[in-house]
């Protein structure tokens, strides 16, 4: 049994140890915000916060996250930096067929709780791990501008 703290909740979960995350909050807890892309960290569509960092659930066994605060897309609204995310993506329509989109928005939420006002640099680095088959790049990057603003 390993216990989970899962967007401010506590989850005893069955499950072996090596299961990674993703699959725990999708199919055990009902979490399925969090979308499976690749399943090698490879695209960033598995993203959710680890203590407030954003890490790929896909490859994150669940005996390593016991004890740690893991927030998802269900709860980033919740956060400050999530918040204000969430109504830029809004404002500027950023989302197409929308399946990247939890992850983007949670490496958002992420960049922006450590640096308020990120250059184009800072977004490439915090970014460039998240993959767009419909190409919603440059609204991101306006998107993320744009919630900086409202810091
Ligand atoms: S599903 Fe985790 S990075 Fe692609
Ligand atoms: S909005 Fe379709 S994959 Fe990103």
């Amino acid at each position: 049994m390993t216990t989970l703290t899962i967007n401010g909740k506590s989850h005893d979960v069955d499950v072996p140890d090596d299961m990674p995350l993703l699959w725990v909050l999708r199919d055990i807890v009902g979490l399925t915000g969090t979308k499976f892309g690749c399943g090698i960290a490879q695209c960033g569509a598995c993203t959710v916060h680890l203590d407030g960092a954003a890490v790929r659930s896909c490859v994150l066994p669940v005996a390593a996250v016991a004890g740690k605060k893991i927030t998802t897309i269900e709860a980033v609204g919740e956060t400050p930096a999530g918040r204000k995310v969430q109504a830029a993506w809004t404002a500027l329509d950023v989302v197409q067929c929308g399946y990247c989109q939890s992850g983007q928005v949670m490496s958002a939420a992420s960049l922006l709780a450590t640096n308020p006002h990120p250059n184009d640099a800072d977004i490439d680095a915090a970014m460039s791990g998240n993959i767009c088959r419909c190409g919603t790049y440059n609204r991101i990057r306006a998107a993320i501008k744009h919630a900086a603003q409202e810091a």
